[in-house]
């Protein structure tokens, strides 16, 4: 396996001359903003409880309020927090290679924040907040105690994100299989590439000819099938990624 700064430089010159780059984040990236990672252990008031066991349709219907409060604890965490330099890298190489399409598994809106526009959110976003009946995003004061009403059929409002057993926006899985299928280099950064159908992605890239790399301190089930392993933080591997790649085009 070549070193680090070996291999960045082999990717950037990768990153530099392909059509078409698909990247799949996880909670990794925002890990240097300091939104812990989903598989992190739960700190304070929800040290007890395992996220598998909050965020699924079960839980919300059995104990509805217990779920909103947790969701309400995630939000007031990520009021205070910020995009990094790794989102901000991503948002950067966007705009300045000819087709980078993202996909994230984080719901937290960062990329966004940090400028990135067309993201892909493959597990919805928690600033956003649905009709439990109906499924539709509404409008609602969600800084309360307990889940509001739905304004339009007085169901349950909850956070507008995919939970364990839920379906994934078919739209969602349609643009994030064709961005596999069409990328020349596949960015797997910051997730531990255990949860499907979003860890399928870098596999189905490879079966097109993709090559993928791996941007995680930590080895993951996909490392063994990857060009480039960068074992590093995505908060500084992507701003160099960016410079030597921009680099190619200078
Ligand atoms: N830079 C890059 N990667 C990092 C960093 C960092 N600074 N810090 C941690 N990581 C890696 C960890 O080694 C781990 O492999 O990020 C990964 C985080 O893995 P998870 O906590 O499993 O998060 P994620 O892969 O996003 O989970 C996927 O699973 O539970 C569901 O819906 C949830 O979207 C989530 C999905």
């Amino acid at each position: 396996m070549m070193a680090d700064e070996t291999t960045l430089a082999d990717l950037a010159r990768a990153v530099g001359a392909a059509r078409t780059i698909a990247v799949l984040t996880g909670s990794g990236l925002s890990a240097a903003s300091g939104v812990p990672t989903f598989r992190d252990a739960q700190t304070g008031l929800w040290a007890h409880y395992r996220p598998e066991e909050l965020a699924n349709p079960e839980a919300f219907e059995r104990d509805p309020t217990t779920v909103w409060q947790w969701y309400r604890a995630r939000r007031q965490t990520l009021a205070e927090i910020v995009a990094n330099d790794g989102h901000r890298a991503l948002a950067d190489l966007a705009n300045e290679l000819p087709d980078v399409r993202l996909i994230t598994q984080n719901v937290d809106g960062l990329h966004q924040q940090a400028g990135h526009s067309n993201v892909i959110e493959f597990h919805g976003n928690i600033r956003v907040n649905q009709c439990h009946n109906e499924g539709r995003e509404v409008e609602v004061d969600d800084a309360v105690d307990t889940p509001p009403a739905c304004p339009h059929c007085g169901g349950l409002v909850r956070p507008g994100v995919v939970w364990f057993g839920e379906a994934i926006d078919p739209q969602a899985i349609e643009r994030a299989t064709q961005a596999a299928q069409a990328c020349d280099v596949f960015l797997s950064v910051g997730t531990s590439a255990e949860v499907h159908p979003a860890a399928g992605l870098a596999d189905l890239a490879r079966r097109n000819g993709a090559h993928i790399a791996e941007i995680n301190p930590d080895a993951t089930p996909l490392s063994d099938r990857v060009t480039w392993i960068v074992r590093d933080s995505a908060a500084r591997v992507l701003p160099e990624l960016r410079r030597l790649s921009h680099n190619q085009h200078a």
